[in-house]
Formats: structure tokens, sequence, C-alpha cells
């Protein structure tokens, strides 16, 4: 293998920019010249690919965002999208592709895969969400941006003594509302993994309000429902007025957590390893502390283990 290509898809996640910098500079370390496709599968088919030296990538690893772009493009869910970008690499000679992303973006990579170009998945979403890794590049950004948030509002509740609601991201996951909430001492936690109980955080608000505590952080995750139409609820059984927050884009942005950076350099760097390998369709991960890598099919087939003992927990330690 002479030529690999690098594009970010999906969602950004702070730490995508290490992850790219580590595929680069290790593909240039072993000899290889290494492409960089904008715009994610859009930017393939369209041939938006550019090469990318040991400059190219200086100075972006503290940074968040992507520097190549990212896009979610349905195009390349198509045959013909597919032929399309397998066209575009074939004219630029690429023989292996990384794909930094989310699940969705897996589904691509193994579809080139499977027409004979290898490629790569890494792991890159704030929801912690996929299945086979421990650990997501941007997820614990992501988490201590909440937990920021957290602390803030827990100020001005107590101030107040009133309930807030924090509305979180995860997609369908509650990895990010569930960490948070046990980092933050979040009272309430709701979660999509938890069948989710209106008359248990009634009760806990209740009880809390007869014990004299007046102020109390419910971390909602977006999987669930929106934080405003908790507080309507909540208004309605429990008779308490709340104050909804909805964190919203800036749990994706921001400069990446030293935890982040490290993971996206290791993974960036064994995803060119598996390519020099001459392997295709694994996706790199984390399990129990050691970079792992293994069929992308368990990514998008298998089903990601929220850790519950975590919940309960936090259950526990908020009463
Ligand atoms: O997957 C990352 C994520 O931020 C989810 O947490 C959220 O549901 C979604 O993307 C938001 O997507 P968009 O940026 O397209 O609004």
């Amino acid at each position: 293998m002479k030529k690999i290509a690098v594009l970010t898809s999906g969602g950004d996640a702070p730490g995508m920019n290490a992850a790219i910098r580590a595929v680069v500079r290790k593909g240039i370390y072993h000899g290889l010249e290494v492409m960089g496709v904008y715009n994610g599968y859009q930017g393939l088919i369209e041939g938006n690919i550019h090469k990318l030296d040991l400059g190219s990538v200086g100075d972006i690893i503290q940074r968040g965002g992507t520097r190549l772009y990212s896009a979610r493009c349905l195009e390349f869910m198509t045959e013909e999208g597919q032929l399309k970008g397998i066209e575009q690499m074939k004219k630029h000679g690429i023989e292996g592709l990384v794909v930094i992303g989310g699940d969705g973006s897996y589904r691509g990579a193994m579809a080139l895969t499977k027409r004979g170009i290898p490629a790569v998945g890494v792991p890159g979403t704030i929801d912690n969400d996929i299945p086979g890794t421990d650990y997501t590049i941007g997820f614990d950004t992501a988490l201590n941006t909440v937990i920021e948030a957290i602390d803030k509002i827990r100020d001005t509740a107590t101030s107040h003594e009133r309930t807030f609601i924090v509305e979180v991201m995860g997609r369908d996951a509650g990895d990010l509302a569930l960490w948070a909430g046990l980092a933050g001492g979040a009272e309430t936690i709701v979660i999509p993994e938890d069948p989710y109980q209106l008359d248990d955080i009634v009760a806990r608000l209740k009880s809390g309000h007869e014990r004299g505590k007046k102020h109390s952080i419910i971390i909602v995750a977006e999987g669930v429902m929106s934080g405003n139409a908790l507080a309507k609820l909540i208004e309605q059984h429990a008779n308490i007025e709340t104050r909804v927050s909805v964190l919203g884009h800036i749990q994706r942005g921001g400069s990446p957590t030293a935890r982040d950076r490290v993971l996206a350099s290791q993974f960036g760097a064994r995803a060119v390893e598996i390519l020099m390998e001459g392997q295709g369709g694994l996706a790199v991960g984390m399990r129990n502390h050691q970079v792992v890598d293994y069929s992308m099919t368990e990514a998008f087939q298998g089903s990601h283990k929220t850790d519950l003992s975590m919940y309960q927990l936090s259950k526990e330690l908020s009463i």
C-alpha cells in the first residue's frame, strides 16, 4: 500500500483533528502518501481530495471540529454514490481509507471494503454509542463541557432554590447524560436505557422538597424526550416549576481533553497499521484500556452497552 486517504463523517467531535493528524503522521512515518477527503463521503463522490503533508496537520491537535469538514451524505448509502466514490479513489490512486465518524459512517466504509477498497473505522462521536468500543473520540470532552455547565447551573439553582432540567445530547444513547449526571451530582438522571418512570421522578422531587431540599438538577438525555416536555410533565404531576437548559451544540465544540487527544492519536495510528497489514472492514476501539480492532459489522449490528451500575450508583448517591 502506497497511498491512503482519511475523511471525517457525521457529527463532528472534539479530537477528530488529533485523529487526522495521527493518520497523516503515522502514514508518512511509514512512507505512505496520505490524502485528505474534504466534506466526508460527499467530498469523496465529488473528488474533493487533496494531499496532506506533515505541516498540513500542524497546530491542530488542540483544536475542536474537523479541519477536513464533515457532512452526513445520503447519496453514499446508494450503490451509485459508492461507485462514484470508488471512481474518484481510483483516479487518485488511493488504495485504502480511514473513516473517522459514527456507526453510520462505518456503513459506508464497509461498503467500500466489500467493493475492494479496504477501509477502517475510527470511532468519533460525542455520543459514545458505538458497539464494540468502551470509548469514542469526543465523548470525554463533551462530558467535561456538560459538567462545567451543570456546575454553573447548580450555582443559580441553589441561590434561587429552583429545580433545573438540563437536556443533553447523545442521540439514542444515555452515556453522556449518565456520566455527566454522576459527575455533576445530579439528583435525577433520565436515560433511554432505563424505562423512564415519571412517578419515580415526581416522588424523588417531592420527598426532597419535604426534607427541605428546594433545589435540584435533573439531567435528561435527548433520546428520552426534550427538556421542555419533561418540564411540562413535572409541572403537571408535581406542581413544581422548573427552568430548562438545552445545552445543544456547545457539547460538540471546544478543545479536546488530554484523554480524547491520546485516544485519537492511538486510534488513528492503529487504523493506518491495519491498512498497511492489507486489512479492511475493521474498526478500532478501546476495551479494558487496550486498543483493539474488530469487525466493523459488529459496530453497526451490535448494541452499545451502557454501564447501568453507574446508574444505580448515581441513585444511591443522590438520595
Ligand atoms: O451524533 C452527534 C450528535 O451531536 C447527537 O448527539 C445529536 O443527536 C446529533 O448529532 C445532532 O445532529 P445535528 O448536528 O445534525 O443537529
